[in-house]
């Protein structure tokens, strides 16, 4: 494993395992959106669950699942279509044991280059905000792509660098740009069946911003002096800036593996 850096682990892992408890605080309708890190509105994630049509009892992984919010958002948006149950693979240790708290999946902690999984085990998958978050995107999408059947279908949500150079650079952040993925995710054995900028879908529903903000905000007050906690204000920072810009954008992307 190439171990994560000390931006990502504040970020991913320490900020995690602060809003497992502010969700504890604050009650569990705020666990869902608190619990989507990076993955955006619950709009994104309904284009790809409709792409991806996971029905039956399909075996879904999420890979680099966070906090597990967007696994638990899938599972009530399905309702009865799917009676699988997702897993939950995520390096963040803390990260990892606070998703299986918080939403009961069982959850892995597994870096996605090196997959704990039989190949050929997972029908549907996706994957949220990791392939921009990691250099190693060839060996993840070849991870991917072992573990999936063959005509099975990965959903990404990926920050795609715009070609022009960025004026600051979030650390431990790699962006590939449109055609660095494409080819990319051609070599890894993957055609791209379709393809958004989340940008054109619609904001969040009212009530879940206000929830996710209020779980920021309880952190904020609770751990503001942290190194971790300074260390991930100005990651998003950064990050706000470069989204604000549109020198980076959120594609969207549901593919297949052939
Ligand atoms: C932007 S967050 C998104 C989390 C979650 N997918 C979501 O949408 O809420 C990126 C996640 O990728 C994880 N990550 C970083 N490097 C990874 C790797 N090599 N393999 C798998 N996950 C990784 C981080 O720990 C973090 O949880």
């Amino acid at each position: 494993m190439s171990g994560p850096d000390s931006a990502m682990e504040a970020e991913f892992d320490t900020v995690a395992a602060w809003t497992e408890q502010a969700v504890a605080d604050l009650g569990r309708d705020h666990a869902v959106p608190a619990a989507c890190r990076g993955s955006g509105s619950p709009a994104d994630l309904a284009w790809l669950a409709r792409g991806l049509d996971l029905r039956g009892d399909a075996r879904f992984l999420d890979a680099g699942a966070g906090l597990g919010g967007p696994a638990a958002w899938l599972v009530d948006h399905l309702g009865g279509r799917w009676t699988g149950r997702p897993l939950l693979t995520e390096p963040m240790i803390h990260a990892a044991r606070s998703a299986r708290r918080l939403f009961g999946f069982p959850t892995v902690a597994a870096v996605s280059e090196a997959l704990p999984l039989p190949s050929a085990s997972v029908d549907v998958a996706w994957s949220l905000g990791v392939l921009c978050v990691t250099p190693s995107r060839p060996q993840v999408l070849g991870e991917l792509r072992r573990v999936l059947v063959p005509g099975g279908r990965l959903g990404l949500l990926v920050l795609q660098h715009g070609g022009t150079p960025l004026p600051e650079q979030p650390e431990g952040n790699d962006f590939p740009t449109h055609d660095e993925l494409a080819a990319q995710l051609a070599d890894a054995g993957f055609r791209v069946d379709e393809e958004v900028d989340a940008a054109r879908l619609p904001g969040a529903p009212a009530g879940w911003d206000e929830r996710a903000d209020r779980v920021d905000d309880h952190v904020r007050r609770h751990h503001r002096e942290h190194p971790a906690h300074r260390q991930a204000e100005e990651q998003q920072r950064v990050m706000g800036r470069l989204l604000g810009e549109r020198l980076v954008t959120t594609q969207l992307l549901v593919t297949t593996a052939v």
